[in-house]
C-alpha cells in the first residue's frame, strides 16, 4: 500500500507508474473518501498494466482537481482559548486619528458625546472592542501626559514632531483616553514615553491613572473631577525603541526596560501587565536579547509588523485602484505573519517554555500611500475588499498561534492605516475592514477548535498562495463558529468541511462579506459598497458534513449548533 500523502501532487503519482514497481496500490487521497483499489495481478501485459494505471490516475488527478478542498475540524480537541485582545485597536495621535475622528469637542456641529463623536462611538460600541493602545506608536515617545490634563484652556499646544508637525491643543489627554475606553467597555493599555520620558514622569502617570491612596498624583486627579482611579490592564515599555522611540541596541533597551518595568511594579502593582518594546518584524536577534536579559521583567513582548504590497517603503502601492499584482502580493505578504510569529515564538519557548511570556502583535495591517491630496505626514488610507481579506487572514494567523499571541493592535482605528472608519466633515464610513472585524468577534474568548484544511492554491504567474484562510471557534454556548475567507479573486471555491467529534444539529446563520471588485471600497458617496449580507450557500449534508460555496474574494461566517 502505498500512501500517497495529503499534497495531490500529479508528478508524484506519475513517478509510481513509470516505475511500475508494485502489483496493488491503494491510493489515499487527503481524506477525501477517495480510495482507489487498483488490482493490477489480474492484467497480464505489462503494457496493459501501465496503461490501465495511467487511465486511472488521470481519472482521480481529474476528480481532485475538480474537488480538493477540505476542512476537518475536531469539535472535542479544544484546549486553547482565543484571547479576545487579539482583536484590539490602535489609537495614536496622528493625522486625524484623534481629532477629527474619535474626538471632535464639545462645541462641535458635529453630534458628539462630550466630544467624542457620536456615531464613530455608537460603530465602535458594536465592535466590541476588547482594548485599545494609546497614545502612539512613534508619538508616545514624545507624549508628556501633564500636558494633556487640568482645564482645556491651560493645556499648552504642541507640535507633534513625528505626524505632519500638526499643531495638538491637547484636548484630548489623559481623562478623556480612558473615559473612552469606559465608555467602549474596552481595557486602555497605555504606552509609557521611554525615547523623552524618565523613569519619574512615568511612575507619576500610573499614580495619576491608577491610584487611590492619598498621593499627589491621585489628589491631582481627584481635583480634575475624576475621583476614582481607571482600571488599566496594561503598560507599553516604550515604542519601536530600536527606532522612532530611541533607536537603542537591543541590550541597551533589555536594561532600561528592566529599570522601568521595576519602578512600574513599584507603583503600580499587579494592576497591570508590564509590555515589552519587541522587534521590528523579522529582527530575531531583538526578541532573543530581550527575553534572554528581561523575560522576568515583562508580562509580554511586542512585535510590529507591517503589510507593503508595493516595492518598498518608497513605493508602498495605492490603496485604491490597484491591479492583481498588488492584490496578490498584499495577502502574499499578509501571509508572511504566519512565519514571524511562528520564528518569534520558537525563540520565546526557548527561554519560556510555559508560555507566561505572551507575545503581543501591538501594530499590524497593510500600510499604502497616503490617498492623493492629503498630508503625507498624516498617513490616510482608503480600505478595499483587499484590505478586509488581509484582516482576515492575518486575524486566522493570530488565532491559530493563540497559546502564545494574546493581543493585537490593528493600527489605526480611524482615518489613519488600516483603519475601521474613515471620517470626512459630518460623513463616516465603516471600511471593509470594520466589517470582518465585527464578523470575526465571535472568536473574542472562545476556544479554538484544532483544524486541518487541504485546499488549492491561488496563482498568479510563477507565483502562489493556498486559496483558503480559515479559524474555527467553539464559544461558552456550545455555538460553532467558522470563518472562512476565500482569497482567490475570480473563483467561487467548493469546499467540504468534515466535523469529528459530535457534530453539529443546525446551521444558525450565516453571512458573507464581498464585492464586485477586489479593489471595491466604501467611499463617502457610496459608504455601503462592501457590506455584509446574508450567506445561504452552505448545506448540510450529515450531522458531521457540510458543504460550502464560497464566493471569490469573500469572507464567511457561520454559526452552528
Ligand atoms: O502606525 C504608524 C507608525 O508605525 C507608528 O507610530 C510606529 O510605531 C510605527 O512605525
Amino acid at each position: 500500500m502505498l500512501f500517497i500523502g495529503d499534497d495531490p501532487n500529479l508528478f508524484a503519482i506519475f513517478f509510481c507508474v513509470v516505475k511500475n514497481k508494485v502489483f496493488e496500490r491503494q491510493l489515499l487521497f487527503c481524506s477525501f473518501d477517495l480510495k482507489l483499489n487498483i488490482k493490477l495481478e489480474s492484467i497480464k501485459s505489462l503494457r496493459m498494466k501501465k496503461l490501465t494505471l495511467i487511465v486511472v490516475v488521470l481519472l482521480v488527478a481529474f476528480t481532485m482537481k475538480a474537488q480538493v478542498n477540505v476542512l476537518q475540524i475536531d469539535v472535542d480537541g479544544g484546549k486553547t482559548q482565543i484571547n479576545k485582545n487579539i482583536y484590539g485597536q490602535f489609537a495614536e495621535h496622528l493625522g486625524r486619528c484623534i481629532y477629527d475622528g474619535i474626538w471632535v469637542g464639545k462645541d462641535s456641529p458635529i453630534p458628539n458625546v462630550n466630544g467624542y463623536r457620536k456615531d464613530l462611538l455608537e460603530a465602535l460600541q458594536a465592535l466590541k472592542i476588547p482594548v485599545l493602545r494609546w497614545p502612539g506608536g512613534c508619538f508616545a515617545d514624545t507624549y508628556h501626559w501633564k500636558n494633556g490634563i487640568g482645564p482645556v484652556a491651560d493645556r499648552p499646544k504642541i507640535k507633534n514632531v513625528f505626524w505632519g508637525g500638526t499643531v495638538e491643543d491637547n484636548s484630548f489627554g489623559t481623562n478623556e483616553f480612558l473615559n473612552l475606553c469606559e465608555l467602549l467597555g474596552c481595557d486602555p493599555y497605555i504606552s509609557a514615553n521611554v525615547g523623552s520620558g524618565t523613569v519619574g514622569e512615568m511612575v507619576d502617570w500610573i499614580e495619576y491613572m491608577t491610584s487611590d491612596d492619598n498621593v499627589p498624583m491621585a489628589n491631582l486627579r481627584k481635583k480634575n473631577g475624576r475621583e476614582k482611579p481607571w482600571n488599566v490592564k496594561f503598560l507599553g515599555i516604550g515604542n519601536e525603541s530600536w527606532g522612532c522611540g530611541g533607536n537603542m541596541t537591543p541590550e541597551y533597551y533589555a536594561d532600561l526596560m528592566k529599570q522601568y518595568s521595576n519602578y512600574a511594579a513599584m507603583y503600580g502593582g499587579d494592576k497591570f501587565q508590564r509590555i515589552g518594546c519587541g522587534s521590528n518584524g523579522s529582527d530575531f536577534n531583538w526578541t532573543k536579547v530581550l527575553m534572554e536579559k528581561g523575560r522576568n521583567n515583562m508580562d509580554g513582548l511586542s512585535l510590529h509588523y507591517y503589510t507593503i504590497a508595493g516595492e518598498g517603503w518608497d513605493k508602498k502601492g495605492p490603496a485604491t485602484n490597484f491591479g492583481e499584482e498588488s492584490y496578490f502580493l498584499g495577502l502574499k505578504k499578509a501571509l508572511y505573519m504566519d512565519e514571524l510569529v511562528s520564528r518569534h515564538s520558537a525563540i520565546m519557548d526557548q527561554y519560556d517554555k510555559d508560555k507566561r511570556v505572551a507575545l503581543l502583535v501591538d501594530e499590524w495591517g497593510i500600510w499604502t500611500n497616503v490617498e492623493p491630496g492629503t498630508n503625507p505626514g498624516h498617513l490616510f488610507q482608503q480600505n478595499s475588499m483587499r484590505d478586509a481579506l488581509i484582516a482576515s487572514s492575518t486575524l486566522d494567523i493570530l488565532n491559530k498561534h493563540s497559546d502564545r499571541v494574546k493581543m493585537a493592535n490593528i493600527a489605526q482605528v480611524v482615518n489613519v492605516l488600516q483603519s475601521m472608519i474613515l471620517t470626512q466633515g459630518n460623513k463616516m464610513v465603516l471600511t471593509p475592514t470594520y466589517h470582518v472585524f465585527k464578523m470575526y468577534n465571535v472568536h473574542q474568548d472562545a476556544t479554538l477548535l484544532p483544524s486541518s484544511l487541504i485546499c488549492e492554491q491561488y496563482k498568479l504567474g510563477t507565483d502562489q498562495i493556498p486559496a483558503i484562510s480559515s479559524t474555527s471557534s467553539v464559544d461558552k454556548n456550545g455555538k460553532i463558529h467558522i470563518t472562512l475567507s476565500n482569497l482567490n479573486p475570480s473563483k467561487e471555491i467548493k469546499l467540504e468541511i468534515d466535523l469529528s467529534g459530535k457534530g453539529f444539529t443546525k446551521i444558525n446563520s450565516g453571512s458573507v462579506l464581498t464585492a464586485t471588485a477586489f479593489n471595491s471600497i466604501n467611499s463617502f458617496d457610496k459608504p455601503e459598497t462592501v457590506s455584509p449580507v446574508t450567506f445561504k450557500n452552505v448545506k448540510k449534508l450529515s450531522d458531521n458534513k457540510l458543504e460550502v460555496s464560497i464566493p471569490s474574494k469573500s469572507v464567511v461566517v457561520l454559526e452552528l449548533e
